[in-house]
């Protein structure tokens, strides 16, 4: 068709505060499938409650999902963490809790990206703590090297530098989540 994916160049509004394209949307499309192929298979016969951790695994929860093929059942939490814009400082806040009991479910947390792993520690035990029959994560983005509370992390989308991204639901002050692509931010926060 020779038409240009929103990779292909950069949205005039957002040009001027990214650098490199860190994962482009074509590679996010194809490790999604990937991944949707291997949950299908890990969880036949007990479709998951996808569990996502709002506001930055919104994009790869709705990519996520259509790429499993079993009666998954969703729902969303959001969580904020107190402090500067572009570091957490591992203390959580609940905003929205889930809708649904969790006991005896099989749960998948769908998050955006793991950087010291805090954020989350804390959901992991939060929601440990309400007998679910397993409990584990598909993260997006693992940054390299920064998590100070190891992590077992059963999906894992790609392992990136430990820069500062945006971009497909990654946002800084609440912007450029609505972009295809995944691209270091170099901009003032
Ligand atoms: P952690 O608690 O340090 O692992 O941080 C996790 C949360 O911080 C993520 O769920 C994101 O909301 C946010 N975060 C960490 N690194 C980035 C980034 O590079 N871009 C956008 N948000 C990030
Ligand atoms: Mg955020």
């Amino acid at each position: 068709m020779g038409s240009l994916s929103r990779d292909d160049f950069t949205a005039l509004w957002a040009q001027d505060d990214l650098g490199e394209v860190a994962v482009s949307a074509k590679e996010i499309a194809d490790r999604v499938s990937e991944l949707g192929r291997q949950i299908t298979q890990d969880y036949a016969g007990r479709p998951p409650l996808l569990v996502c951790v709002l506001k930055g695994a919104v994009n790869f929860m709705a990519d996520l999902m259509r790429a499993i093929e079993l009666p998954v059942e969703i729902d969303f939490m959001a969580v904020s963490s107190y402090g500067a814009a572009t570091k957490t400082s591992g203390v959580v806040r609940i905003v929205k809790d889930l809708d649904v009991d969790l006991l005896n479910r099989d749960v998948l947390i769908v998050e955006d990206v793991v950087d010291s792993g805090l954020t989350l520690n804390y959901l992991r035990q939060y929601l440990g703590a309400r007998n679910p029959q397993s409990l584990e994560v598909c993260a997006l983005l693992v940054k390299e090297g920064e998590q100070r509370v190891a992590q077992s992390l059963k999906y894992v989308g790609f392992c990136i530098p430990a820069d500062f991204v945006v971009g497909y639901g990654l946002d800084v002050n609440e912007r450029y989540r609505n972009l295809d692509a995944i691209y270091t931010f170099i901009g003032e926060a």
